[in-house]
């Protein structure tokens, strides 16, 4: 879906920029097969004119040759385009809901599979396995954590973070009902602090696009925090549809504080477990 361009005279600048933003999605989607067409519109042109600005062009339509035709380009745009923001527990609430209402119910199963969705820098991630750690259920448990930003990925692989954050991860820590030392879990030099070993054995980092990859495995659990905000109805729609896919019967879908219901209520496909934190389970009739 395109983006609206005013069509007054009286608003060419916008207008111009509009159609050139159109161009650029176009040609990034037909040239590499990425699709931010059903991204929300506002948050993606920011992105892009921001895109613009780093690389110092006067307009947007300067992006287009480079999209086209450097290969290297490809990287740094769907970082820029991407939205990595991140941090260790980040609303604790989520976490303790999924350690008081969820964690209980995955005990049972002999193996566990976990999908995180929009992984970023990795610090939701290792913040999971903190969790499972303190449940006992981190030995038996795989988790794929998967972005599109290639970028954030490796960071995510390294576990390596700066200490300036330590302080409010361990309030954060603290407030998810953190039941050990946050320290137990990193060791630090000046200026990082870096994620334990043996948390980062049992997750395999992956590149995985939400637009127009499918299903890799049937997991217990789906988290997928602070990302579908960033797209359309539609969108939104197809991916808890790959979510409903994903999950095994009575599976758990956590989407944390901040997303829309609109599109989870007119799927049909969950049923709320816990409204605040947006924690869901798959509803096996639609199966
Ligand atoms: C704001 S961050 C959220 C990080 C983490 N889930 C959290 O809540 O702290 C959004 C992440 O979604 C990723 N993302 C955006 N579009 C995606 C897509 N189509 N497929 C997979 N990940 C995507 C971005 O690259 C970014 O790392």
């Amino acid at each position: 879906m395109e983006i609206k361009c005013p069509t007054s005279n009286l608003q060419d600048k916008l207008r111009i920029e509009c159609i050139e933003i159109n161009l650029f999605l176009e040609a990034l989607y037909q040239r590499h097969g990425y699709d931010f067409h059903h991204y929300a519109k506002a948050s993606i042109k920011r992105r892009i004119q921001a895109l613009a600005k780093a690389y110092e062009y006067t307009n947007i339509a300067d992006l287009i040759p480079r999209i086209l035709h450097d290969e290297t380009f490809l990287t740094a745009t769907i970082a820029r385009l991407s939205v990595p923001v991140t941090e260790m527990f980040r609303d604790p609430s989520v976490f303790k809901a999924l350690r008081e209402l969820v964690l209980p119910h995955l005990c049972s199963y002999h193996r566990l599979q976990i999908w995180q969705a929009g992984c970023s820098t990795g610090e939701e991630v290792y913040s999971l396995a903190i969790l499972l750690e303190e449940a006992g259920l981190l030995k038996r448990t795989q988790i794929y954590a998967t972005d599109i930003n290639d970028i954030a990925l490796h960071q995510a692989e390294d576990g390596i973070f700066p200490i300036a954050q330590l302080k409010r991860y361990e309030r954060n820590y603290m407030a998810a009902g953190g039941k050990r030392k946050f320290s137990d879990y990193y060791i630090t030099n000046e200026k990082f602090f870096r994620i334990n070993q043996d948390l980062r054995k049992h997750i395999v980092f992956a590149h995985h696009n939400l637009v127009s990859d499918g299903v890799f495995c049937e997991v217990q659990l789906v988290l997928c925090r602070n990302v579908l905000i960033y797209f359309d109805t539609n969108l939104q729609r197809r991916v808890l549809n790959l979510f409903h896919t994903s999950l095994a019967r009575q599976g758990y879908l956590c989407l944390g504080t901040h997303e829309s219901l609109r599109a989870i209520e007119t799927a049909n496909l969950f049923k709320i477990v816990d409204f605040k934190n947006m924690i869901f389970r798959n509803n096996c009739e639609t199966i």
